[in-house]
């Protein structure tokens, strides 16, 4: 009998209680790039490498249609997202994020986010503390809405608070089932409500949306059959503009969490060093826990070194492992932005958000725009001056998406530029 249809354990819980380590784990006890497991019923082979990367996004070997949990699709990215589709259908799709997510768009979602953040900065030194993970989510939010021509909506002030809170409990509660989880489906529930109106007012001429504007374009968006996305799919693809934006929030706690703990990275990163900034944002998005892993089914039967992989099986391809694996980077649990000006990652080895081609494959389109944000507000934090006080800096492993425990509380804030 086969290995893989021999009645293996189920994994599932196991996975959700060892989070990142879960995967990185059974490839060390494996001894290999390959772990043969059961999760959510179904075998599954975990792979790792740019080999594996290559395998795993060729649409002949693995599909995703059907195979991302309902939990994780009804929290984190929406019912017909384009993650979701495979094929003609993902390809049209997908033909509606690379134009917003290139070029001078990237340039003018910085500067959008770089004036919300120069806004934010003097408020943030009147305050006793600051919780930054909190703070810049809210940066963020203004600069994306902005930036895509989307209203803030109801709440205090402006409404950006509310909608940071909801944006960011939609990505905090995709792998679990506790409250994190019911709290992120209200909130997308409550957003999806509010774009999905806000598409049928630009439709009907109620709300001028410029045409150029994210907003517009997904509005005037057609699919593969031709047609224009329903409202609540529309909503959907404007949330998965909108929300991966705020996930900055996530890198930017890290970023604070490096400063603080090499010091002399800070001052490197102060005197605005391009490259540097560039290798830097590298080495955060490698370093620091944040997808754990990406999943397909297998489309039929297949082998992969040597390992015979079932029609249907779950295949996941292993993010944090990878980003971790000595064979690639040495000393993978060194935080060493120089590594990326010593030699730049070749294709396929760095995959903290997807591996492949953006254009034909699920790789993220938003890669350059999140490694612009990044390089941006990371140069602007390491020009601030500020206090760090005592509180858990921990980052734990077993929490998905995890971040410092505290958000990093900062107090006397300054800006000495
Ligand atoms: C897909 C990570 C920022 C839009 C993905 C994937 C990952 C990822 C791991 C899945 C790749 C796959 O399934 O093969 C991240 C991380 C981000 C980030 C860690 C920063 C914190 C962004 C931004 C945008 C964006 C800023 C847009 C503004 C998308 C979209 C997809 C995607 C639309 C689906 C692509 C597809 O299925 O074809 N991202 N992302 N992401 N990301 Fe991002």
């Amino acid at each position: 009998m086969d290995a893989l249809s021999r009645p293996l354990t189920d994994r599932t819980l196991f996975a959700l209680a060892e989070g990142y380590a879960w995967l990185p784990n059974r490839m060390r006890e494996s001894g290999g790039r390959v772990v043969r497991t059961r999760l959510m019923g179904r075998p599954t082979v975990a792979l790792r490498g740019p080999d594996a990367v290559r395998f795993f996004y060729d649409e002949r070997h693995v599909r995703r249609t059907g195979a991302l949990p309902e939990p994780v699709v009804g929290t984190l990215f929406g019912h017909g997202a384009v993650h979701t589709l495979d094929g003609e259908a993902h390809r049209a799709r997908k033909e509606l994020f690379l134009p917003l997510l290139h070029g001078d768009r990237v340039a003018g979602l910085a500067e959008e986010v770089a004036r919300a953040w120069d806004e934010a900065v003097p408020e943030w030194g009147g305050r006793p503390e600051v919780v930054l993970f909190d703070e810049v989510s809210v940066v963020l939010t203004r600069g994306v809405c902005r930036w895509a021509g989307v209203p803030l909506g109801e709440g205090d002030g402006d409404g950006a608070e509310a909608l940071a809170r909801d944006l960011v409990a939609m990505i905090d509660g995709f792998a679990t089932l506790g409250p994190r989880h019911w709290r992120a489906r209200r909130a997308r529930g409550r957003q999806e409500d509010r774009l999905a109106r806000l598409v049928e007012d630009v439709r009907s001429g109620g709300v001028a949306a410029p045409e150029d504007s994210v907003l517009g374009r997904v509005c005037r968006h057609r699919d593969a059959s031709g047609e224009p996305l329903d409202a609540r799919t529309a909503a959907v693809e404007l949330l998965n503009v909108i929300r991966p934006t705020v996930a900055v929030s996530w890198f930017l706690s890290f970023t604070a969490h490096a400063l603080h703990r090499w010091p002399e990275i800070r001052e490197r990163l102060r005197t605005g060093d391009a490259a540097y900034a560039t290798a830097f944002t590298h080495e955060v998005r490698r370093f620091y826990p944040f997808a754990p892993f990406l999943g397909g089914h297998a489309v039929t039967d297949l082998t992969w070194e040597g390992e015979r992989i079932p029609a249907g099986a779950l295949v996941l391809l292993d993010v944090y492992g990878q980003n971790h694996d000595e064979k690639l980077w040495g000393d993978p649990y060194a935080f060493r932005p120089q590594r990326f000006l010593e030699r730049p990652a070749e294709s396929d080895e760095l995959i903290p958000q997807g591996g492949g081609d953006p254009r034909a494959g699920h790789r993220c389109p938003g890669e350059n725009l999140t490694i612009g944000l990044l390089e941006t507000l990371a140069v602007r934090l390491a020009r601030l001056t500020y206090a760090v006080p005592e509180q858990d800096l921990s980052i734990p492993l077993g929490r998905i998406p995890t971040r410092p425990r505290s958000g990093f509380v900062v107090t006397d804030i300054a800006d000495v530029t």
